[in-house]
């Protein structure tokens, strides 16, 4: 019985740690940011806000027309094309969202802007990525 007892114990801390990294590595998309839907309308005046700030914030790192081709990228690190249809960790507003928030997991070669980037702000971009690319990910 006590030994049953060990092994479940075990078995939820596995279940525990798996939940969390899979929270924090966010390849596949993660359902809880996929539910959060985007507070902003996409106007034109957010479009031209969230030009103005991936300009800002971005640009340096996934190049100025978003191809992944920055020049100031860090060495070795392989910034996302965001025009195109694959997004490795989640299409939807909530999930691209999340990745400028949290950060590119698992390896987090970008950072969270969280702190960084007022929520509006990071909604404009969003609205912004979504202007550029195929219109194949659901919002
Ligand atoms: C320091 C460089 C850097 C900056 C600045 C940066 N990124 Fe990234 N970004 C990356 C890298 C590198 C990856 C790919 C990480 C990986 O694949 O492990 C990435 C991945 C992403 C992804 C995930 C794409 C996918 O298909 O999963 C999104 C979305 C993204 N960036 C958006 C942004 C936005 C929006 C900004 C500005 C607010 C930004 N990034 C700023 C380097 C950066």
């Amino acid at each position: 019985m006590r030994r049953h007892s060990v092994l479940g114990l075990f078995a939820a801390i596995a279940f525990v740690a798996a939940a969390v990294s899979v929270q924090a590595q966010n390849p596949g998309g993660s359902p809880t940011a996929r539910a959060v839907k985007n507070p902003v309308a996409s106007t034109a005046a957010s479009v031209t806000a969230g030009a103005a700030a991936y300009k800002k914030y971005c640009a340096f790192c996934h190049g100025v027309a978003a191809k992944g081709d920055g020049p100031l990228a860090p060495k070795g690190t392989m910034p996302a094309d965001l025009t195109d249809a694959t997004w490795a960790r989640g299409g939807s507003d909530g999930e691209i969202f999340a990745v400028l928030m949290e950060g590119a997991g698992p390896k987090f070669d970008m950072k969270g802007f969280k702190g960084k980037i007022p929520d509006q702000d990071a909604w404009h971009i969003v609205n912004f990525l979504r202007s550029l690319g195929p219109k194949t990910a659901a919002r």
